[in-house]
């Protein structure tokens, strides 16, 4: 693997803290990074290289699989750290950052591979691009790369606004879009599980599918978060990119040869066969919801209006449901069930396939449908319910449960898995432009929808599954949310 420069923006924040530095941590002591490695912390703190490595190895104490007598490792690995204080406006500042890099290139003799990673808030993205390509920084004679995680933008057109804006220091595959569902493994997962497996891969369609379920439920509140979910809600927050990239990787076929530019073309192409809501059906299709008070845990918590920073009368969504339908030839006719909502039941990522009865015509079938559940998050886990007989009870039907849960111990967290993907090159895992410019045209008319009211804001008390609105969006097809209760 070629060695690199890692050029972190933000590297005093809590992402770098909490995710990025143990996932760089990790990767190290697994040998999935390069022998010689520089890696250049900026931030607006100043601290000195020494106090800087202090800071990350703090950061690994708490949050990384680092072990207590890990410290030989531990000494090489902040010993790859250095710490530049750098004001994201201020282009001087970027001509010494450029110094700063090319000494360690020398030093190191290493090529002048440059991955500049924003962790920083979007508003800087393009400042920060436009710094990097004028400062000479992005004129390397390795590669460049540039990390940004989401949001993209507010809505279709700021979206439109800020990639123009990137695409003018980098080229759209120098750009790595991190969409941290799309690290999980067990996302991840979904593709091998349908394509090496003969027995899905001949069902994966609508001969034999009668719906897809994708759940992504949070049990926390609003947190100390209200300045930027106020204005943002469960609809950008979390259905415009993570719902949409997991519907996406659920319904894939995978594309022969699988390369990362055959998996794009693909996704690209299943997001613009969904059909687009108009503006006026939007209610008929999606409900959204805010919490109000309930009790989580046996404990009573506020409703959303009441919590700290949030406007008393806010019409901000922190549920919302969704029915969605893929005009192509494998999935005409198969809705498709979105939900995600914060102050919800349980903390639980899933994706559940319920499979057509094949015994539904013959009167007084008690068979239940099969379901293949693929649970994400937090404890990773597949299970199959199938129909057997039971001969202690005159040989009635009931459902058999089969299931898989890997090893836990160990397993990358997403952050590794990503940024192990960037260093390589490999976008698969990423979102590319045309996905995430897709994903907010479909998503706009559902916006304005809620901007104008033309979909009633239905409400739930905190610690439930969501409003009753959300059950009917699957009892008009005549199905139900499966979940385990
Ligand atoms: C983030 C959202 O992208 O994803 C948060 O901004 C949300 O609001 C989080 O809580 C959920 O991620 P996970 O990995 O805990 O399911």
């Amino acid at each position: 693997m070629e060695s690199l420069t890692f050029v972190l923006f933000g590297s005093t924040g809590d992402l770098a803290k909490r995710k990025i530095f143990p996932a760089l941590y990790n990767l190290y002591l697994e040998q999935k990074l390069p022998r010689t490695l520089s890696i250049i912390g900026l931030g607006r703190n100043k601290f000195s290289d020494d106090e800087f490595q202090q800071y990350v190895e703090n950061s690994l104490n708490t949050f990384s699989r680092r072990k207590p007598e890990d410290h030989a490792s531990v000494a090489e690995f902040i010993s790859y750290f250095r710490y530049y204080g750098l004001d994201a406006a201020d282009k001087e500042g970027y001509k010494e950052l450029l110094k700063l890099v090319e000494s360690r290139e020398k030093e190191l003799n290493i090529p002048q591979n440059r991955l500049f990673y924003l962790s920083v808030a979007p508003e800087f993205f393009d400042v920060i691009a436009l710094n990097i390509k004028e400062s000479g920084l992005g004129n390397t004679k390795g590669w460049k790369r540039l990390i940004i995680e989401k949001p993209f933008g507010h809505d279709l057109k700021s979206a439109r606004e800020l990639n123009e804006k990137l695409s003018k220091s980098f080229e759209e595959d120098e750009i790595f879009r991190i969409d941290h569902y799309l690290g999980k493994p067990m996302v991840q997962n979904l593709e091998t599980l349908v394509a090496a497996n003969p027995f899905l891969k001949a069902l994966w369609n609508n001969q034999y599918i009668a719906n897809i379920q994708i759940t992504a439920s949070e049990t926390v509140g609003v947190e100390e978060r209200a300045g930027y979910y106020d204005g943002t809600g469960a609809i950008r927050d979390m259905f415009q990119n993570h719902m949409l990239q997991m519907l996406l990787m659920t319904a894939m076929h995978l594309p022969t040869p699988i390369t990362p530019q055959n998996i794009r073309n693909q996704k690209s192409s299943l997001m613009k066969s969904i059909r687009r809501i108009a503006k006026e059906d939007v209610a008929k299709h999606v409900v959204r919801a805010q919490y109000t008070a309930g009790k989580m845990n046996g404990k009573p918590v506020v409703g959303y209006r009441e919590e700290p920073g949030v406007d008393p009368s806010s019409m901000t969504d922190t549920f919302i449901a969704a029915r969605l339908w893929i005009e192509d030839f494998f999935w005409r006719e198969v809705p498709f069930y979105i939900r995600t909502g914060k102050r919800m039941a349980e903390k639980c990522t899933k994706i559940v396939v319920e499979f057509k009865d094949p015994l539904q015509d013959l009167q007084g079938s008690k068979a239940a449908p099969n379901l293949l559940t693929i649970q994400i998050n937090p404890n990773e886990k597949i299970t199959l319910q199938l129909n057997g007989k039971n001969l202690l009870k005159n040989g009635e039907m009931e459902s058999i449960n089969m299931d898989f849960s890997p090893a836990s111990d160990n397993i990358p967290e997403a952050y590794e898995l990503l940024i192990h993907d960037a260093i390589r090159g490999d976008a698969s895992f990423f979102a590319h432009w045309e996905e995430v410019e897709q994903a907010w045209e479909l998503v706009q008319p559902i916006l304005d929808a809620f901007e104008e009211n033309l979909v009633p804001l239905e409400t739930y008390p905190a610690g439930s599954y969501g409003p009753e609105a959300s059950d009917r969006l699957l009892a008009e097809q005549g199905f139900k949310w499966w979940q385990d209760e």
